[in-house]
């Protein structure tokens, strides 16, 4: 049997939180090897039966930007044969209407655009200016809201950027609102490279609020390349935020951004919400099991410290 915290909540916080499993694409994004299609699929299958309510699948981007995605048509071709119409509602990355044509073919329901806080990383990422990612990303929201598709915006480097340093919150809150403005749903604000701590979690969070963005509307999206993943959640939850994205065993990172390392790991997100009484709807031993599982198809252990603490529990 799975161990699990004691249960002692704190006032103040939230009772329900979603977690927004990203590391079928965060994760195997960023592999030096590219999994294959089956274990990708395996692995997604394993996520949803774990009882995560969204679990980001692939992204339709070019596949010389990124070959480990190359397979993403294919890979929800699969999952459809395999799970029917709740394949269709696994939400996918678009960059632009490429992407979305590509995903519209599929009949997928879910996609997420993703901008930059920065000019280098927009440069970087997405071979746009800061301005001009906007052009790209217009089209491809209003395409998908007239379709009846639900768009998320990402905005990476929102805490830090490795190239340009400090980014300040009033560039990141214009960048989120341009988003907002141009249809998107929810707004996950992406601290690409981990270096975000509390107090600027929760500067974020109230210059968003003092632009009339509530936090009902904004999803913080944690790398932990300074162990600071979790604290952060913990300002975020503080702040009011309900909804956070994680990466099952920490895997993860951004090819185009090398200091990017894992993602918050869903393990740990869960155990930690579990002993705040917080309801999050996943079951803790099935998560660490498929983490444990994909490990072995990676060839080396997960990161995540909760992973390791269970993996031999877990069934
Ligand atoms: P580009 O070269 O400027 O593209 O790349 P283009 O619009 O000039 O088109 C060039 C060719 O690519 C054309 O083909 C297009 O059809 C084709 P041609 O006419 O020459 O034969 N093309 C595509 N093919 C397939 N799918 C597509 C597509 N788009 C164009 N979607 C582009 C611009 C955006 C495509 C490129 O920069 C790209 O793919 N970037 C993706 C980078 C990426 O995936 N990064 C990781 C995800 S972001 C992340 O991880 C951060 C996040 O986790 C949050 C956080 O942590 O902060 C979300
Ligand atoms: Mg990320």
């Amino acid at each position: 049997m799975t161990a699990l915290p004691m249960v002692v909540p704190e006032a103040g916080l939230p009772a329900k939180v979603t977690i927004y499993e990203v590391g079928p694409r965060d994760g195997l994004q960023n592999e030096k090897s590219v999994v294959p299609t089956e274990v990708k699929a395996a692995f997604i299958t394993r996520l949803v039966d774990a009882g995560l309510p969204i679990v980001e699948a692939t992204s339709f981007v070019h596949p010389d930007w990124v070959p480990q995605l190359a397979d993403a048509a294919d890979l929800m071709r699969g999952l459809t044969a395999d799970l029917g119409d709740a394949a269709r509602q696994l939400p996918v990355l678009v960059p632009n209407q490429r992407g979305l044509d590509r995903a519209v073919e599929l009949g997928l329901r879910h996609v997420a655009v993703f901008a930059s806080a920065t000019e280098t990383f927009a440069s970087k990422n997405l071979n746009r200016t800061l301005a001009s990612q906007f052009e790209m990303f217009e089209p491809t929201i209003r395409q998908a809201l007239d379709a009846g598709m639900d768009v998320r915006g990402y905005v990476s480097m929102c805490f830090g950027d490795p190239w340009e340093g400090a980014v300040p919150v009033e560039q990141v809150v214009a960048v989120g609102k341009r988003l907002l403005d141009l249809g998107v749903g929810q707004l996950s604000l992406g601290d690409t490279i981990g270096v975000a701590t509390a107090g600027h979690v929760k500067a974020l969070v109230a210059a968003f609020a003092d632009a009339g963005v509530g936090c009902e509307r904004l999803a913080l999206h944690f790398h932990d390349t300074y162990g600071q993943a979790l604290t952060n959640v913990h300002a975020g939850l503080q702040a009011g935020v309900t909804t956070y994205d994680a990466s099952a065993g920490g895997l993860g990172g951004c090819p185009y951004a090398k200091s990017a390392t894992g993602n918050l790991a869903t393990e740990d997100l869960v155990w930690f919400l579990t002993g705040l009484g917080i309801e999050h709807g996943v079951d803790l031993e099935a998560v660490v099991a498929a983490s444990a599982w994909m490990a072995g198809q990676l060839g080396r252990p997960s990161p995540s410290a909760v992973v390791r603490a269970l993996a031999d529990t877990a069934g």
